[in-house]
């Protein structure tokens, strides 16, 4: 089956890369969000983005062709006729496990239906449907358009033929594509947060500021970020949620979140989204 139509949940920073993504890649996309607003603000980001690489030559096709592919709804049954659908909601369980259920009731019985979970048992969100074969991680890395990255997860339920359609996805849309099983943090998260958790530590402990802990790691690893401009470009909750995760599903002390991290969650000082948070924007 040639998959054409693409379903897209959730518009934050994720939901709008991956969707733009699969525009560019030729997909029909359907953009859901409870909130208008929220798909209005995804809308200005994805023209935004989209401009950009066109001026860079890194777009051939015109913007405004792109965007006619593109659909927003706060109705999630507008979704019915999309063949392959990739949930970006918030990393909550509950919102998650509740979409899932009514993503299997609304859409036909053979549509995939991935998440871009970044720390959830996808073994568990698939067993909220009765298509479990039919549900993979597909694990987008931020920003979107930019990053070549997708991880795919196989849950404990999917089928050979459902992750093979995953990655063909992923393919088509110009990522390259790692296999990972369904643990927590998979490959990727495992070992960057950790990086970041230790980051904080490095901090409380004064051991360097924090320009120098990411200079030390810009200039000494070639990284293009270092750990704690990447904790605030990632947003710190995300990465202190993903550190817990880690904590306690592997249940390993060497995982436990940096105080200081948690303090900064605790004061509302996220990064990049909230104007502050290890330095002010
Ligand atoms: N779309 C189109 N263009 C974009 C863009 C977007 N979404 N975001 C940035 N750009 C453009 C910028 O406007 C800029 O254009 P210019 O050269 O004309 O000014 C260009 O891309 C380069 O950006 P910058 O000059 O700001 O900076 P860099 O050259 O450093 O590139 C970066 C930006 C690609 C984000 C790079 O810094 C990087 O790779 N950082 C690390 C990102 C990373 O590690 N991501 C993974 C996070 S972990 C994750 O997502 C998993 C989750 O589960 C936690």
């Amino acid at each position: 089956m040639e998959i054409t139509s693409f379903g897209v949940i959730g518009s934050g920073s994720m939901g709008n890369g991956i969707a733009q993504v699969a525009a560019q890649a030729g997909y029909d996309v359907t953009v859901f969000d409870i909130s208008e607003s929220q798909l209005d603000k995804a809308w200005a980001t994805l023209q935004k983005s989209l401009a950009k690489l066109h001026e860079k030559g890194k777009l051939k096709e015109a913007p405004q062709d792109v965007l006619k592919r593109l659909k927003k709804t706060t109705r999630l049954e507008e979704l019915k006729s999309c063949q392959f659908v990739v949930e970006a909601a918030s990393e909550n369980r509950e919102i998650k496990f509740k979409l899932f259920r009514d993503l299997d009731s609304i859409l036909p019985s053979g549509v995939i239906l991935a998440t871009n979970t970044s720390s959830i048992s996808v073994t568990e969100i698939a067993s909220k449907t009765n298509r479990p074969e039919l549900v993979a991680g597909m694990h987008f890395m931020n920003p979107v358009p930019l990053m070549t990255l997708v991880e795919g997860i196989r849950g404990l339920q999917t089928s050979d033929d459902c992750f093979r359609i995953v990655r063909g996805v992923a393919e088509n849309m110009g990522k390259i594509f790692i296999e990972a099983k369904d643990s927590p943090g998979f490959v990727v998260n495992r070992i960057l947060i950790p990086m970041i958790n230790e980051a904080f530590f490095a901090l409380a402990e004064g051991l360097a500021t924090a320009k120098d802990i990411d200079t030390g790691l810009k200039l000494g690893c070639n990284f293009p970020m270092g750990p704690l401009e990447l904790a605030d470009f990632v947003g710190i909750d995300i990465c202190f949620a993903v550190c817990e995760v880690l904590h306690r599903d592997l249940g390993d002390s060497k995982y436990r979140p940096a105080p200081l991290m948690r303090k900064y969650v605790e004061a509302g000082w996220l990064g990049r989204k909230t104007g502050k948070g290890v330095y002010v924007y």
